[in-house]
């Protein structure tokens, strides 16, 4: 076969002189002429600045080996507190020296903070830019969230991770301190919530979808002592940032019931979990649990000054309730139609009692179904669907999709990522985000009250391994939260390797190095495909453009600017394998030659946004996504039937279909039950011209009579639910497609 293959290197000329080097971008950001040096002592004048201010200044300077010393007159930094607006913006002018004004204590911590960034070293002189700042957040909820229930992490630990959120202006802390395998918050009146409930004897090895399943039999867990509640509060709050505690209820309840087993529907004894996932036996809807929650949270209240209590409300399956006859009175007293009225009615209550102490709850987006309580604010997780409705119905929400605010899920392909629970969520993709959504209209837009990422710890079990998912994604997230004006990725990018690496590592925090090896971009070109290699800087853009299918591809494709190069090697008759030798770890791809690389494919039914990676073109790419699951490789979608139209040609006669599915129940991804294919020559009459049954985990062929068209239509059926004793039951399943070809012979 003859083709075509033709390689460009693209160089970046654009200068980072004027770069920002803060993070998040300031709002107005102008880069003077020089700088401002000093050796390794700076002046500060201090008034007004809130307490232990002057000390975390002195602290994080002395990272630096510069010390602060406080004088009176002129100093190096001063900082003026300025009277007139409650905000939190803040000004920084830096000349000959640097003066900070600001009106809230807030405003002044933001401001040193930003002064932080601005340092740089050289050998023992240190500089800082001579410019002009101005800056306020756009968010008032920036928030990072963190389960301490399936990985316990210490109060020193806990501190590390709050001190790296104010560094970057985050100012929630979610603390998601109760779930099914681990209560971990000391309550006086029910000491066996700790003594029991926050111990398991065994966890679950590897992913919760591998089989069969081991345990590591130990026992885990851990608690903290309300003392140790209140000490990190107070942390906190120094930091500007308020924790959030979130007391899980109906569901995730299994820690609780093994410790309180009376207040679960069956009274049934059971065990703290080791597995993860959705359990059956959550919270009896009964006056006795209801008392019980209400003491939990007045002892919550005591300790958490925030506004907002978090219940969580999600993932509550009502089997348990449907046959309780204590949850089936509480339905027929309250006049309530089924199980989610139910659980609506089980919410009120505690919304009634958090209202009338003076707070508001909050929770997880499945507190909507069966009717919104009057003041919950929502968190929207499942997408933003839930948000956008709560919004429209006048409540507040903070938006936290899974698919841009997901921080378990993977964030790049390579093999060296640690085991994720699912899902790709590479830097990009955060960065992208915009917590108001379109649909939300504008009067409505107010009640958003900004974003949240999310740190499920399944699959960390260690401070070191939660900072490598969350940095440094957790910069990009922060771009869409605070600034007004966010500079696009690649200037984000550029800004976070050149200042921001060194600025964790100063600060001993821990992150992903995901980000500097090269992202496989690939696009539809006429007659095929093009191949991009995307490095983190500009100069390790590999680009290779083929016109035809892959046979005769080079094996190797230097950088011309540089040694560094990538390597194909032929593996077969008609696969190739991808390799890097420039990087330290090995990106593999799995390339097949087809005659349907690149086709033109109309989705009917659109992947969900969440597996929508690289759209039609990711089902002809040439790529098999084989056992990989990081979220990337495949095509999710969520429906009810699934259809696409290949754009064919009559001339060209094909016998059977290959398309490829997979199987991962524990993932909620069942196989498809049926799966059509219908021709056509006008996209209006069709024939069908197969049925396939027996659908198989990885490629299927399924072969029909000999035909020719200007269309084909594949028709997908999904089970119409997930079958019952699976989580997930009773919901729709989620199909995952990739490569489709045609069989000719
Ligand atoms: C959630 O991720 N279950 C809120
Ligand atoms: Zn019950």
């Amino acid at each position: 076969m003859k083709f075509l293959f033709t390689f460009f290197v693209l160089i970046s000329a654009a200068t980072s002189s004027s770069q920002c080097p803060i993070i998040p971008t300031p709002d107005h950001f102008s880069e003077h002429t020089g700088f401002f040096t000093f050796s390794d002592t700076l002046s500060v004048k201090a008034d007004g600045l809130p307490a232990g201010a002057k000390d975390y200044l002195s602290m994080h300077l002395s990272k630096r080996a510069i010390t602060l010393v406080e004088v009176d007159g002129r100093a190096d930094i001063q900082f003026e507190a300025v009277a007139g607006k409650p905000d939190f913006s803040y000004k920084i002018h830096v000349d000959s020296n640097a003066v900070v004004s600001f009106y809230t204590p807030e405003g002044a911590f933001y401001a040193m903070n930003s002064f932080l960034q601005l340092i740089r070293n050289e050998k023992t002189i240190y500089k800082i830019p001579k410019c002009s700042i101005r800056d306020q957040p756009k968010f008032g909820w920036r928030g990072l969230h963190l389960d301490v229930s399936r990985h316990f992490f210490s109060v020193k630990e806990i501190k590390k991770f709050i001190d790296a959120m104010a560094l970057y202006k985050f100012n929630k802390f979610h603390w998601h301190l109760t779930d099914d395998q681990g209560w971990r918050i000391e309550i006086k009146k029910f000491p066996k919530l700790t003594q029991i409930g926050a111990y398991r004897d065994s966890t679950v090895i590897g992913h919760y979808s591998d089989e069969p399943r081991k345990y590591k039999a130990q026992r885990y867990g851990g608690y903290y002592t309300q003392e140790e509640v209140r000490d990190l509060v107070a942390y906190a709050k120094q930091r500007f940032i308020e924790v959030i505690p979130e007391i899980e209820m109906p569901g995730h309840s299994r820690a609780a019931l093994a410790a309180y087993p009376e207040f679960s529907c069956t009274g049934k004894k059971q065990e703290v979990p080791g597995l993860w996932g959705v359990f059956n036996d959550i919270y009896c809807s009964k006056e006795e649990t209801l008392r019980f929650m209400k003491d939990v949270l007045t002892e919550v209240l005591e300790l958490f000054p925030a506004d907002y209590i978090h219940i969580g409300g999600d993932e509550a399956p009502k089997f348990q309730w449907e046959h309780c006859s204590a949850c089936q009175n509480v339905m027929k007293i309250n006049g309530l139609a089924d199980e989610h009225e139910l659980q609506s009615y089980f919410i009120g209550e505690i919304d009634a009692f958090l209202t009338q102490r003076g707070r508001k709850i909050i929770g997880w987006d499945e507190i909507l179904e069966g009717g919104l309580s009057p003041n919950a604010a929502v968190m929207s997780w499942r997408g933003e669907k839930g948000g956008i409705e709560a919004a429209k119905q006048s409540h507040y929400v903070v938006m936290s999709p899974t698919t841009y605010c997901y921080f378990d899920y993977y964030q790049s392909s390579y093999d060296s990522e640690p085991l994720a629970i699912g899902g790709y969520l590479p830097l990009e993709k955060v960065y992208d985000y915009d917590p108001i959504p379109d649909e939300i209209p504008e009067e409505y837009k107010k009640f958003v009250l900004g974003g949240q990422a999310n740190l499920w710890t399944e699959y960390m079990s260690s401070m070191d391994h939660v900072e490598y998912m969350a940095y440094p994604r957790a910069l990009a997230l922060i771009q869409s939260l605070w600034c007004f004006n966010k500079p696009d990725y690649r200037s984000f990018l550029k800004v976070y390797l050149r200042f921001h690496e060194s600025y964790l590592k100063l600060n001993d925090i821990n992150f992903a190095r995901s980000v500097h090896y090269p992202d496989l971009k690939i696009a539809r070109v006429e007659g095929g495909i093009e191949l991009q290699f995307l490095g983190s800087n500009a100069n390790e853009i590999f680009t290779v453009k083929r016109t035809s299918m892959v046979q005769g591809i080079p094996e190797k494709v230097t950088n011309s600017n540089s040694d560094k190069h990538m390597l194909f090697s032929k593996k077969a008759h008609d696969r190739f394998e991808l390799l890097s030798d420039q990087f330290d770890d090995t990106l593999v791809y799995d390339f097949y030659t087809t005659k349907d690389l690149g086709r033109e494919i109309e989705f009917i039914t659109p992947p969900h946004p969440k597996y929508d990676h690289n759209g039609s073109l990711n089902l002809v790419d040439g790529v098999w996504s084989g056992e990989k699951f990081k979220g990337s490789e495949w095509l999710g979608f969520r429906d009810t039937i699934i259809e696409m139209i290949v754009e064919m040609n009559d001339s060209d006669f094909v016998e059977g279909l290959e398309i490829g599915f997979k199987e991962d129940n524990g993932s909620w991804i069942y196989l498809p039950h049926i799966v059509r294919v219908y021709v056509s020559d006008d996209k209006i009459q069709w024939k069908e011209i197969l049925r396939g049954f027996d659908i198989q985990s990885g490629i299927n062929k399924l072969n029909f009579k000999r035909s020719a068209a200007n269309y084909f239509k594949v028709e997908i059926k999904p089970l119409d639910a997930i079958p019952f004793g699976n989580g997930g039951a009773g919901t729709l399943p989620w199909t995952f497609i990739d490569e489709i070809q045609f069989i000719r012979n």
